[in-house]
């Protein structure tokens, strides 16, 4: 079985070639943002309470609204209080908070940026900090143009020493392969790749990470990890919850953009992506971008035979009734919007050829759970002839969230006289191995911007390849290739994702 870690001396090195996050002015650009309530300020606040955040590090909120710091303070340590992985101790808050700033600031006046450049100088003078700057774009990605030209303008992207400044940019990067390029584009006329941090927040989260430490530091798994012992591999991120707040850019994004783009795509890549020679950002996403050239398109008719879209009508989650997608806040009311996704997939090259890959993404489905299982090949039937129709194949399932961990079913012998065969899981999860709660995605994200270890964000080319991927589906889509079908609430999605995996033979893991 999967058991407590026993060595006194665990696998400490980061992935990528990390150094030591160095202190900085985090400067988040849309300060009255969602994402700075929920996510940055509590990941920041964490590690600065569980000591990992370096001394010296000031946190600036950039928005438009009037309010003093005092205000920011007290509006983000309540935020904290409500979205922190862990309660909030006061004097750790304090000791925290007294980094955090408010400027009240313009996105498209060029003098904002002046005066933030000086205000960040007096800050770092006071301080007896270098001036070191790490502007975190968590605007609407409508704004970033305008935000880079203001930046470059006001010489704020000046390099100066080890990559500073540092750019991060949320997600959705483009909405398509030519917008993603053109804001590339411009991206990279203002700061160079290696100063540039794409977020994928997935790739921050613990068993997202642990993919390539199971599959390379353990003989026994990449071993097999090929056509020749595996059948095919499901990777599924279901959520319960509905758009939330999010009408506006949710009704124009869809499934397939929202998380297909990204985090499933870069799932796959972890999953299938050949042993980098090393461990460094650029070896590693070499070889995820070479399985992203690897996936053979799905365009023009081929769409409606593996690929599934769908939305949701009113149901029920977890036992309360909610509307369906088109009576949600600012949807309209004849949207055809996807909010569910079925694809198969397959990679042409010479380890996974013959293996599909299913991917399935939706809301408002029972519950949240997001997995890879490898689906591997059934033995011959020759031995247990009488038991073999109760044999099932064996399946390695990496549960990204929620219970953390991977399981592996293996076939065994029922106590007993005769010879009866059945399935049992070798379970570990990181709670009862590790005994704490992972970190959060940005927690680990923003200490690697820090750090300067580019290995969990998403490179030019993969985010370029991945919309070359994705557009072939749109465009489909978008002519009626592939009809809308629609799902209650609550359930599992439509029937025809059940005919999509049933082609091979083969049905959907029950969550
Ligand atoms: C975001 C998507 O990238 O990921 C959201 O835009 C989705 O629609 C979210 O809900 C899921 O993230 P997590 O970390 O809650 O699984």
């Amino acid at each position: 079985m999967f058991n407590n870690p026993t060595s006194t001396n665990p696998f400490r090195v980061g992935l990528g070639s990390r150094t030591v996050p160095e202190p900085c002015s985090i400067v988040i650009f849309g300060a009255s943002g969602d994402l700075t309530r929920r996510k940055l300020i509590p990941a920041l606040y964490n590690l600065s309470a569980s000591g990992n955040l370096p001394p010296g590090v000031r946190v600036i909120g950039f928005a438009r609204r009037d309010k003093t710091t005092e205000q920011f303070r007290s509006e983000m340590e309540e935020a904290t209080r409500t979205f922190s992985r862990r309660s909030v101790d006061d004097k750790l808050w304090a000791n925290f908070a007294s980094n955090v700033y408010y400027f009240r600031g313009d996105f498209h006046i060029r003098q904002s940026y002046i005066d933030l450049d000086r205000y960040l100088s007096e800050l770092e003078t006071s301080q007896g900090f270098p001036p070191r700057r790490l502007f975190y774009l968590s605007a609407s990605p409508d704004e970033f143009p305008c935000i880079l030209n203001n930046l470059r303008e006001t010489g704020l992207n000046k390099i100066h020493e080890s990559n500073w400044p540092r750019i991060v940019l949320e997600k959705p990067f483009g909405n398509d392969l030519a917008s993603a390029r053109k804001l590339n584009e411009l991206v990279l006329e203002v700061f160079r790749e290696s100063q540039t941090f794409r977020i994928d927040h997935y790739l921050g989260k613990e068993t997202a990470q642990n993919i390539l430490v199971l599959r390379f530091a353990n003989k026994i798994f990449e071993s097999v990890w090929n056509a020749n012992y595996i059948d095919h591999v499901q990777i599924s991120a279901c959520e319960s919850l509905g758009i939330g707040g999010r009408a506006g850019y949710y009704d124009k994004a869809g499934a397939l953009r929202d998380m297909v783009q990204n985090h499933l795509l870069q799932f796959v890549c972890l999953t299938a992506m050949e042993p980098p020679s090393d461990l460094s950002p650029d070896s590693i996403r070499d070889e995820k971008v070479k399985v992203l050239r690897a996936l053979r398109p799905i365009v023009g008719n081929d769409v409606a035979l593996y690929t599934v879209r769908a939305q949701y009508t009113a149901g029920r989650v977890e036992g309360q009734p909610v509307f369906g997608y088109r009576q949600e806040t600012g949807i309209p009311t004849d949207s055809s919007t996807e909010t569910y996704t079925a694809l198969r997939l397959d990679i042409d090259n010479w380890r996974w050829s013959g293996v599909p890959f299913f991917l399935r993404t939706g809301k408002r489905l029972p519950k949240n759970a997001t997995e890879i299982a490898i689906h591997f090949k059934a033995v011959p039937p020759v031995l247990f002839r009488s038991s073999a129709l109760d044999l099932e194949e064996n399946v390695l399932v990496i549960r990204i969230q929620p219970d953390e961990g991977a399981s592996l079913r293996i076939a065994v012998k029922r106590p007993g006289p005769t010879v009866t065969i059945e399935p049992v899981k070798m379970d570990f999860h990181y709670r009862t191995s590790f005994g704490s709660v992972s970190p959060d995605a940005y927690e680990r994200l923003l200490l690697d911007v820090m750090a300067n270890d580019s290995t969990l964000f998403a490179r030019r080319d993969e985010v370029e390849e991945a919309w070359r991927f994705v557009d072939g589906i749109r465009n489909a889509w978008d002519q009626g290739i592939c009809k809308l079908l629609f799902y209650s609430a609550g359930s599992w999605g439509p029937e025809e994702a059940d005919r999509l995996i049933a082609k091979h033979g083969t049905f959907w893991r029950r969550l």
